[in-house]
């Protein structure tokens, strides 16, 4: 089994999953998951929808009870410590849970009385987060008068309450805005940096790249890929070559005189004035060679040579649809260390 040997922090697991299944009807929601995250980093753990990301979790947070395999978080076994696991973990969940009548205040408030907080440091506590997420503002209101993305803050800063060792974020930032979506980050990392850990899920590449080093690719209840973010990218998408001509004016030409060639395994080239580039997709360092050596010989004069990964929403893309296509009983894509 896959372990994350190369993270450096080479701590112990806080979250280790084996054979996890959890079935509804004929629907395999989790089919066999097996997963680590080591103590103080951020597993990203994405997927397109009804992946099986929020089943997941709430196997994990104690919410459903798995059908088969087992999970131990932060030492806790989900199924025979329920209780003592509960206290360890924090929980964002997809859809926000706070009660409607209390004021943000009163909810946070609450919530740590409920994890045994003494009162003075329960409203300490709620202030010092209703302040870090921008909400003293709107402190005092019932928390009905509040848009979405302030529940959602709200949610957050609940999961947070008890400066959990484990922290559940499943799609926290879904629905924010730009600048809260990034109070959010700033605050998951803060955490992570005091030592916590994160499964977060999302849907957004930007930003499992900003939280996360290593990421799991699920789909259909399946892990159907795994490594760091530049490990996925170079294992899945291939790269761009870009190349700066002397002069500009050739771009067309050159793009011309490589679609013309054949290459192999070279499909096209694009020319864009605007950039004064053009870009070349390819797969291997051969074709990189092959692409130069070629405009060499025709005579151009090149400025400025480099290659790109590709974004993670490339990635992310032919993974899953890759997998949708053809689903069957693979083995999950190892990316080598
Ligand atoms: N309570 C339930 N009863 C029946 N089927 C369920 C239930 N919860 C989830 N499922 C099914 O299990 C599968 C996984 O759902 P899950 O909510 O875990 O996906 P997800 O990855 O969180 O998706 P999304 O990105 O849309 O949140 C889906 O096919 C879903 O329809
Ligand atoms: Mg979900």
């Amino acid at each position: 089994m896959e372990r994350n040997d190369r993270n450096p922090s080479n701590g112990r697991n806080a979250v280790e999953v084996r054979g996890l299944v959890k079935h509804y009807g004929s629907t395999k929601a989790l089919d066999g998951v097996d997963l680590d995250v080591r103590e103080g980093t951020v597993l990203g753990v994405l997927g397109p929808n009804g992946a099986g990301k929020t089943t997941l979790v709430r196997c994990l947070s104690t919410l459903i009870t798995p059908d088969a395999g087992h999970a131990v978080v932060a030492g806790y076994d989900v199924v025979k410590q329920p209780r003592q696991l509960r206290r360890t973990i924090g929980l964002t969940g997809q859809y926000a849970s706070v009660d409607e009548k209390l004021s943000g205040r009163e909810n946070l408030y609450m919530i740590g009385r409920l994890l045994d907080l003494p009162r003075k440091q329960a409203k300490a506590r709620a202030d010092e987060l209703l302040e870090r997420f921008s909400l003293t503002e709107a402190a005092k209101r019932a928390c009905m008068q509040y848009s979405g993305g302030m529940r959602r803050r709200l949610d957050l800063a609940a999961s947070m309450i008890g400066s959990p060792a484990v922290l559940y974020l499943d799609e926290p930032t879904t629905g924010l805005d730009p600048r809260t979506r990034n109070e959010v980050w700033d605050e998951v990392q803060r955490m992570v940096a005091e030592g916590a850990t994160v499964l977060l899920t999302t849907q957004y590449m930007e930003e499992a790249e900003q939280l996360a080093k290593e990421l799991t690719v699920i789909d259909r209840g399946r892990i159907i890929a795994r490594g760091g973010v530049d490990e996925l990218k170079a294992k899945v998408g291939g790269r761009t070559l870009q190349i700066r001509p002397s002069d500009p004016a050739e771009l067309a030409a050159m793009a011309r005189a490589i679609r013309e060639a054949g290459l192999d395994g070279v499909a096209g080239a694009q020319a864009v004035p605007d950039e004064g580039l053009l870009y070349v997709p390819i797969l291997s360092d051969e074709q990189l060679t092959a692409v130069i050596g070629l405009l060499g010989v025709r005579g151009f004069s090149l400025a400025h040579v480099s290659t790109a990964l590709p974004s993670l929403d490339e990635v992310f893309l032919a993974i899953t649809g890759d997998k949708a296509a053809h689903h069957s009983d693979q083995a999950p894509q190892e990316v080598a260390a």
